[in-house]
């Protein structure tokens, strides 16, 4: 067996508040044995017990790996135009996925595993060390299956999202579409998906076909999460948390009562601010969850429509900037936050018994990813 003792952490966010300081149970001049893959000790780095090997962070913060619960990467094609487009004055509408689709049907599944490939490996230099991986731009029992395929190569944690948009050959019969994503295309897709999802918005599917695919997708072995209330008020948030939803993304338009049953069914509010930095809409209101009692995770959407960006860092930082986080409560969300959002206590903390997963950032201090944005400060990703 052998051990590894990560030592002379300068700054060690464990998100385990037993072991640290404060909600991110943060210890300084730390150290942290791995065995097994799994963290098997942490404290201080005066107190640590030999280890078969050492790692020198050299004063510098280790966090857990980013936990991004939320991303489409089985796509191909490219989308530069319309975000150009709309740094013109255009909006953002959800009709542009099917030009994704179009480009993903006609890609090869080895086109779209370079594809996943390229965009894992980009996280994981960006310190992501689980992710999430959606299907949404097959639209087909075909495609929507090897789309599946393709992210399960990738992550364990993969979602079927047949209904991401009524493509454009079911688009007089809607109703019809949801019947395959129900029926054939959930069939195909179950054997390699964790989750369902289904995008509740208008120009999408409405409560009542949404209520219908995530009531299929249950039927079949799957956990639901929804898109919802993205680009208006609408009745997804609420949907999501009656039928017992991990998360619901988005969460930009919300009134009271979605924050009530949000607060009262511990249902995970996921934001996205990379998708409002690149549509230039307004950002959600998380000081406004926050403050009553909603868990929130942050994730990245990487997809290439309303949010090209594969950086969980950025979305901490934007999360600060513009969102009313303090740089504890983004670093939370985009670590432990997106842990429960995909229902995981293996991940997101570096407590005893995690999964070791560590990101040292070229900084003294977490509060670094917002203080200085844009600034590739992850260095090294030990373990994951
Ligand atoms: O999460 N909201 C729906 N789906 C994606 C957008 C996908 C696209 O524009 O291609 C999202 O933002
Ligand atoms: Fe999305």
């Amino acid at each position: 067996m052998t051990s590894l003792l990560v030592t002379r952490i300068g700054e060690l966010v464990t998100n385990d508040p037993e072991t640290g300081e404060g909600p991110l149970g943060v210890v300084t001049d730390a150290a942290v044995i791995v065995e097994h893959g799994r963290v098997a000790w942490v404290g201080t780095a005066g107190s640590a017990p030999a280890a078969d090997t050492h790692y020198d962070a050299g004063g510098r913060a280790v966090l857990p790996g980013f936990v991004d619960s939320h991303s489409h990467l089985v796509f191909a094609g490219d989308r530069a135009a319309e975000f150009e487009a709309r740094m013109a004055g255009r909006r953002y509408e959800a009709g542009g996925i099917r030009t994704t689709v179009a480009a993903t049907r006609a890609a090869t599944d080895e086109q779209l595993t370079a594809g996943v490939a390229r965009l894992v490996a980009e996280m994981r230099r960006q310190g992501t060390t689980t992710v999430e991986v959606k299907s949404g731009y097959g639209l087909t029992v075909r495609d929507e299956a090897r789309s599946l395929a393709v992210a399960r190569q990738f992550t364990d944690e993969t979602t079927f999202l047949g209904a991401h948009v009524v493509p454009p050959e079911h688009a007089d019969d809607p109703d019809a579409y949801v019947a395959l994503v129900t029926g054939p295309m959930l069939e195909a897709c179950a054997p390699y998906a964790r989750w369902i999802d289904v995008f509740c918005e208008q120009g999408a599917f409405d409560a009542d076909q949404a209520r219908r695919v995530l009531a299929a997708g249950a039927a079949a072995g799957l956990r639901p999460r929804v898109h919802a209330n993205q680009l208006g008020h609408g009745p997804g948030v609420r949907l999501a948390c009656e039928v017992g939803a991990a998360a619901v993304d988005h969460c930009t338009f919300l009134d009271d009562r979605d924050v009530a049953a949000l607060r009262d069914t511990g249902t995970v509010a996921t934001l996205l601010p990379g998708v409002e930095f690149s549509t230039r809409s307004p950002y959600p209101d998380a000081r406004r969850l926050l403050d009553a009692g909603v868990t929130i995770a942050l994730a990245s959407d990487c997809n290439p429509g309303s949010s090209f960006t594969s950086s969980m860092p950025f979305c901490v930082a934007l999360a600060v900037r513009e969102m009313g986080m303090t740089p504890a409560e983004a670093v939370w969300a985009a670590t432990a936050g997106g842990a429960r959002a995909l229902d995981r206590d293996d991940v997101g903390h570096l407590g005893v018994g995690a999964r070791a997963a560590l990101v040292v950032l070229d900084a003294p201090s977490y509060r670094h990813l917002a203080y200085r944005p844009g600034v590739p400060l992850v260095v090294d990703v030990v373990g994951g």
